[in-house]
């Protein structure tokens, strides 16, 4: 299903290529306007549309895009690992953590990409002017963004992980999958008094697009503790008023992974990197306050 009127950038002679993003919810997703800014800086023609697709829904609306001449998609909630499972194809990065946000069509298949790391790391380090290595790090949650994002902090020098989420099962499968027994630890979500305290603590859930609290302590926080949620705007705002509350230095939204992670796909897509400050700058006055420290 068709979830929102395309927007359409420079239609060239030859017709704009076609892209998407899939997920579910979707209507409200940012995707479409990013692509379009990028397409319209670049003069790039394309067309770029929101689709909702559930799990159950995924394969067969993937298969009705490309049936319409889709050549490329981004990936988001709640599908990054169904996607890492139906590529023909797919990137180290993306092997490595079994997820996939961005879907460029090879022949008669999809080739898997995760740009959601090199977009984290470049939003925290290159935007906010923050440093990751040697941080003790909590990853709240263990689902596609969070598989991708947990290779990423590694990469980039974090001291230790430890990673919790509710399943704990899938927590294992992520440490298992690391495969760093020293530096990654997993805890159960019933055991959080006892976690101990952290430097970076990056909350990859989903629970606040149901409005969920995480319920987390105050004693989670380390002094200058930074602290950044992978989600935007309201599904953010439990999260870091309670970072604020408990005394994190920098309370961060995920806005600026969103438009970093949208750039590396529109360079695997179109081949050029486009600017992301004056998107970034225009998204910010769009969302609702309260969304970064
Ligand atoms: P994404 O691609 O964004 O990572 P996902 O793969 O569906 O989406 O993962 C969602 C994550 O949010 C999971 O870690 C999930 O925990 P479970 O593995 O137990 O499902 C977590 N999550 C969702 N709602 C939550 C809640 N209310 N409290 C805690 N964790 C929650």
């Amino acid at each position: 299903m068709i979830d929102e009127e395309p927007v359409t950038v420079h239609r060239a002679s030859d017709g704009p290529g076609l892209y998407a993003v899939f997920g579910q919810p979707i209507a409200h997703s940012l995707s479409p306007r990013i692509h379009a800014a990028f397409a319209r800086d670049l003069s790039i023609a394309l067309e770029y549309r929101a689709i909702e697709a559930s799990a159950e829904d995924f394969v067969g609306a993937l298969a009705a895009f490309a049936d319409r001449g889709g050549l490329g998609a981004n990936v988001t909630l709640p599908l990054k690992q169904h996607a890492a499972r139906l590529c023909l194809s797919v990137s180290e990065r993306a092997r490595q953590a079994d997820s996939v946000n961005t879907l460029v069509r090879r022949g008669e298949g999809w080739h898997g990409e995760s740009t959601d790391g090199v977009g984290l790391i470049r939003d925290i380090t290159g935007r906010h002017g923050l440093y990751v290595r040697g941080r003790r790090t909590l990853l709240l949650g263990a689902g596609g963004a969070a598989r991708a994002v947990a290779f990423a902090l590694l990469d980039a020098g974090i001291s230790e992980l430890t990673i919790a989420n509710r399943t704990p099962e899938r927590a294992d499968a992520l440490a298992d999958a690391i495969g760093k027994p020293e530096g990654v630890h997993t805890r159960y979500w019933s055991d959080l008094g006892q976690w101990g305290s952290f430097d970076l603590i990056v909350n990859a859930t989903s629970a606040g697009h149901g409005r969920m609290s995480l319920a987390l302590p105050p004693s989670l926080m380390a002094p200058r503790a930074v602290c950044y949620d992978l989600s935007y705007g309201r599904a953010s705002f439990g999260f870091l008023a309670w970072a604020r509350s408990a005394g994190a230095s920098h309370a961060v939204d995920g806005l600026g992974m969103l438009v970093e992670q949208a750039a590396e796909a529109f360079e695997v897509w179109h081949g050029r990197r486009p600017e992301t400050d004056a998107i970034y700058a225009e998204l910010r006055a769009y969302l609702p306050g309260d969304a970064e420290d």
